[in-house]
């Protein structure tokens, strides 16, 4: 087992084109979600579960804005934040593989910055923590999964996962939380671009299958994943606000 730190990596490049006119001017991850920025959740997730050393992927003209933003992660708890800075949209696994010089030789929880959850994923990364080794990913049940990764069950075992299916063959949505053992960087070196011209997470998780080495976790309480449409960003709203007046 792999002794040194996890750490944590929040991906938010891209350009929000699921969001505009919202995301003409600005990263999506800097839109508000109830009464903070988008990124703030997946930031307190990760510090939330333990990890302590955090870097963020960002790109775009924007990029500047996370710095003046989150500073050194005070917001947080912590006394130190990295970042990263993706040119152009290669995807996410093109995003992580950014975070090597930052990560390589030790375990990563990746977190796709728009990604909420109600109850944390201290859980999920205790188990991955006694893992000797492979991915763990987040599985949610959906009503309509098509947007999302969407995992092929055979006698309960994931089989193969397929990225935004037409006809998904499960009604889960591979979430957008992932945890790697430090040969990931390696991985993805090994990955060829998708349709879209991108490097997808989904053919990352597909390589761990593949290799016996992938494992997951039914994620508990909500997930929103606030950049998949508006509608999704207003439920993300919804899911803050409703936790927040439960307190
Ligand atoms: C990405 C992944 C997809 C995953 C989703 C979760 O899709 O490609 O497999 O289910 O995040 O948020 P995107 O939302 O970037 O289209």
């Amino acid at each position: 087992m792999n002794s040194k730190p996890i750490k944590g990596i929040v991906l938010a490049g891209g350009l929000g084109t699921r969001l505009r006119p919202l995301t003409r001017i600005t990263n999506k991850h800097l839109l508000h979600v109830y009464d903070k920025p988008m990124i703030f959740y997946p930031i307190q997730t990760l510090v939330d579960a333990g990890i302590r050393d955090v870097l963020v992927v960002t790109g775009g003209t924007n990029a500047g804005d996370f710095l003046r933003l989150l500073g050194n992660g005070k917001d947080f708890g912590l006394d130190h934040m990295n970042y990263a800075y993706q040119e152009g949209e290669g995807g996410i696994a093109q995003a992580l593989g950014l975070a090597e010089p930052f990560a390589k030789g030790h375990r990563v929880v990746v977190i796709l910055g728009d990604n909420l959850v109600e109850k944390g994923i201290a859980d999920g990364v205790r188990k991955f923590e006694k893992m000797e080794d492979g991915a763990l990913v987040y599985l949610k049940q959906m009503k309509d999964a098509r947007p999302y990764g969407v995992p092929v069950f055979k006698n309960g075992q994931i089989i193969g996962i397929e990225e935004k299916p037409k006809k998904p063959k499960s009604n889960f949505a591979v979430i957008g939380i992932y945890m790697y053992d430090a040969h990931v960087f390696d991985l993805i070196r090994t990955l060829k671009p998708s349709g879209r011209g991108e490097l997808e997470v989904t053919d990352l998780n597909n390589a761990y299958l593949k290799r016996g080495k992938l494992r997951h976790e039914i994620l508990k309480g909500w997930w929103a994943d606030a950049g998949e449409s508006h509608e999704g960003l207003l439920e993300a709203n919804q899911m803050v606000a409703g936790s927040l007046k439960r307190k």
